[in-house]
């Protein structure tokens, strides 16, 4: 009887102090079908919900959201079947799968260790009133921006510095672009599984490349996007980083890959592609201040 008094109030304290380490296994189960075949998507969902405040809620008809669809869906199923509600918001619920696709990536890859992403989950992420969906739309960065507009948009809405928005970007090591989404197409890394690691050839390979421009859409809807055979492909946003390109209205460059003139990014791009444990310091850095976007006091887990 003293015993199940005793458990009683130890349980209620926890519950009042809020989510600790022992909690997260049981998200651990909940999540764990659904971050390794979604681990790029589970990323840029984690960014998407962050762009107007962290919220757990997503337009899924605006078509920048295109292709986000099926694992908001799947991540409400686990959460709904598993009452995480008890625990987190969704909101931190897509945090803690966008974080949790992050270290199955580092699993996977050569040479990164889980230590080098120095991300640690907080909780407190409060969700909109119509969680997991609403009509809102958070406008959401454009694929044609140059440098300068890319800056911004990371200072405007997130209160990043110039070089924490460059390594954010390197997001883009996972995953690709589907014509039926964004109607880009390709993996930023090319080559096989290449995609599914997460490491620093983003940088590289914008670096080195033998990249040309594309027409991926039609003169109706144009896509335009850099491509380098076995090597990758980069949307203008991303190549920005290392090049001014002159866009006109619909996308394309007034300049070659070799004409063009560098950005100021560049000298970020090159640190970053000299030393992965720089790029993934500040990554982490930059993730973490992402993932904070909102209105609310984050806390550490017990
Ligand atoms: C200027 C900023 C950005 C632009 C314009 C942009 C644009 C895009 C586009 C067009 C796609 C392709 C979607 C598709 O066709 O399926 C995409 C995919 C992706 N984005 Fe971004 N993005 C930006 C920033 C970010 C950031 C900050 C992150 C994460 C921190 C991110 C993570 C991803 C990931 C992982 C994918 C691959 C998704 C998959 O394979 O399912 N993006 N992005």
């Amino acid at each position: 009887m003293r015993y199940t008094f005793v458990f009683f109030i130890a349980s209620c304290l926890s519950a009042v102090q809020g989510l600790s380490s022992r909690d997260l296994r049981s998200v651990d189960r909940a999540i764990s079908s659904i971050v390794r075949p979604n681990a790029a998507t589970l990323v840029r969902l984690a960014f998407h919900d962050c762009v107007g405040g962290c919220n757990g809620c997503l337009n899924v008809n605006n078509p920048d959201n295109a292709g986000l669809e099926d694992v908001v869906e799947a991540l409400e199923t686990a959460y709904v079947d598993n009452s995480i509600s008890s625990l987190m918001s969704r909101a931190d619920f897509w945090a803690y799968a966008g974080q949790a696709a992050l270290k199955a990536s580092v699993a996977v890859t050569d040479g990164v260790e889980e230590s080098d992403l120095n991300i640690s989950f907080q909780t407190g992420r409060v969700d909109c009133d119509s969680a997991p969906y609403t009509d809102d739309d958070v406008e959401l960065p454009g694929p044609n921006m140059d440098y300068e507009e890319l800056i911004s948009f990371y200072a405007e809405r997130f209160g990043m510095d110039e070089e924490q928005a460059v390594a954010i970007m390197g997001a883009h090591t996972l995953g690709g672009a589907d014509t039926e989404n964004s109607g880009y197409k390709g993996a930023w890394i090319a080559g096989a599984g290449a995609n599914r690691e997460f490491n620093n050839q983003y940088y590289t390979i914008m670096l080195d490349g033998d990249w040309a421009q594309r027409n991926q859409g039609d003169d109706s809807d144009p896509k335009w996007q850099w491509d380098a055979r076995n090597v990758g492909f980069m949307l203008n946003s991303d190549m920005c980083l290392v090049k001014e390109m002159e866009l006109n209205e619909d996308g394309r460059s007034g300049c070659t890959y070799d004409s063009c003139a560098s950005s100021a990014g560049i000298s970020y791009v090159q640190k970053f592609s000299d030393s992965q444990s720089d790029w993934l310091a500040k990554f982490s850095e930059a993730w973490t201040i992402m993932q904070s976007a909102g209105d609310y006091t984050l806390t550490d887990l017990e």
